[in-house]
């Protein structure tokens, strides 16, 4: 999604200009355009050369330089952006932007964008706290400003607190929003991810292969185009994304329970997870010891937590995921039908970068119409986007 996408990336003079590199690269790995733009300070942090390599752009640093005003110019750069990103910011830059100084290239674009503006702060935490700075932030948000970040950690001066710049990666999915369409913002979307354990004694437990990948980048996707999101999930080894609501829960039985508390409210189910079907009939008080006979452990069926809001389904979309080794068609189609879904996303789990514990999927989406879409080999994330757009089809009908 950030393919040709046109982003100016402002850096300014703070010990945490050189992870400014880092974003440059991996927005460039993502396909974007990047033009660099430094203060003065930052060039004592940090070298032009440095971005211009990684971003195989000229980088622009002088306002009345007549090469660089021929070459880039403050006007063009401002006008072919689609989005402003500062990082770092510094409490400086902040304070100029607030008051609306346009002394320099990169003040000046800031002045002339129509694009949003995206600021990543980072600074010493008495500075981040300095009540000067907090309103000088406050006044941009009302501005519609956009602020990612600082986060709390050991920071470069020494002190521990608030200030250092984001992650980059947080920057980055912060930047996918922005400049993604808000095509979900009437949503609230319910996901599960992930498997379940279903607890045999007190270090046993039944659970299956799943990541919860796909359950994941569902709920990434759907932040981003706009959607209040609520994700149900089982352990997994993945970071609860941000600005969504995390429940994280372990067996199908705690599933059940937070999916059905959060059904009511959703206007979209998407059902990613892999919920064990069975679960041991008793689960031992304490840690079951060997013996020398063998031994049978006896199961019981879950309840089909997809099968339950079928049946509550009201307005909302509800979405399934059908996981197959054989009949992958018969099989989705019958669960589609079955659980009263709207659309069923079916994965031979046999087929080579398809099903668990991979970063891609090869899936075909059945609706109730009988249409069949065969969707080739794709990255988890460009999945979760062509299911979203899915949903956004059938949101129409
Ligand atoms: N599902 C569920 N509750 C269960 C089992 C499955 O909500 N107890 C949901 C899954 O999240 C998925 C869909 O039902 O969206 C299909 O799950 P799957 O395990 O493939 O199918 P089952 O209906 O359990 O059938 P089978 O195990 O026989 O393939």
């Amino acid at each position: 999604m950030l393919k040709d996408r046109k982003i100016v990336l402002g850096v300014t003079g703070g010990i945490a200009a050189y992870k400014a590199a880092e974003l440059v690269r991996e927005l460039v790995r993502a396909g974007a355009e990047v033009h660099v733009v430094m203060t003065k300070s930052a060039q004592a942090f940090i070298t032009p050369l440095t971005f211009q390599t990684l971003s195989g752009n000229p980088v622009a640093t002088e306002l009345f330089s007549l090469i660089e005003e021929s070459e880039i110019g403050h006007i063009s750069l401002a006008d072919r952006a689609e989005i402003l990103v500062i990082a770092p910011a510094t409490a400086n830059i902040i304070g100029k932007i607030a008051s609306g100084i346009a002394d320099d290239m990169l003040t000046t674009i800031v002045m002339a964008t129509k694009a949003p503006v995206l600021i990543a702060p980072a600074m010493n935490v008495h500075m981040w706290e300095n009540p000067i700075c907090q309103e000088n932030i406050e006044k941009l948000r009302a501005r519609g400003y956009q602020f990612v970040g600082p986060e709390s950690g050991e920071l470069a001066c020494g002190y521990e607190g608030k200030g250092r710049l984001a992650e980059i990666p947080t920057i980055m999915e912060e930047i996918r929003a922005i400049l993604s369409p808000q095509d979900f913002a009437q949503e609230k979307i319910l996901i599960t991810a992930g498997p379940t354990e279903e607890p045999i004694d007190p270090v046993r437990f039944i659970t299956n292969r799943s990541s919860g990948k796909m359950g994941f980048a569902l709920a990434h996707a759907a932040r981003r185009r706009g959607a209040e999101v609520t994700l149900v999930s089982g352990p997994t080894a993945l970071p609860a994304p941000p600005k969504v609501s995390y429940i994280s829960v372990r067996s199908a039985a705690e599933m059940r329970e937070a999916v059905l508390n959060n059904l009511n409210s959703a206007s979209i189910l998407l059902m990613a997870a892999a919920v064990s079907d069975y679960r041991p009939k008793k689960t031992a008080p304490e840690k079951m010891k060997k013996s020398k006979s063998e031994t049978l452990l006896e199961l019981e069926r879950n309840a089909d937590i997809l099968a339950e809001a079928g049946q509550h389904k009201g307005q909302r979309i509800i979405v399934g995921f059908a996981a197959e080794t054989e009949n992958l068609l018969q099989n989705a189609r019958q669960k589609l039908k079955e659980k009263n879904l709207d659309l069923i996303v079916a994965n031979d789990i046999t087929l080579p970068g398809a099903g668990f514990e991979v970063d891609t999927n090869i899936v075909k989406l059945l609706d109730p119409s009988g249409k069949v879409e065969e969707l080739p080999l794709m990255t988890k994330e460009e999945l979760a986007d062509r299911i979203l757009d899915r949903i956004g089809q059938l949101r129409k009908l």
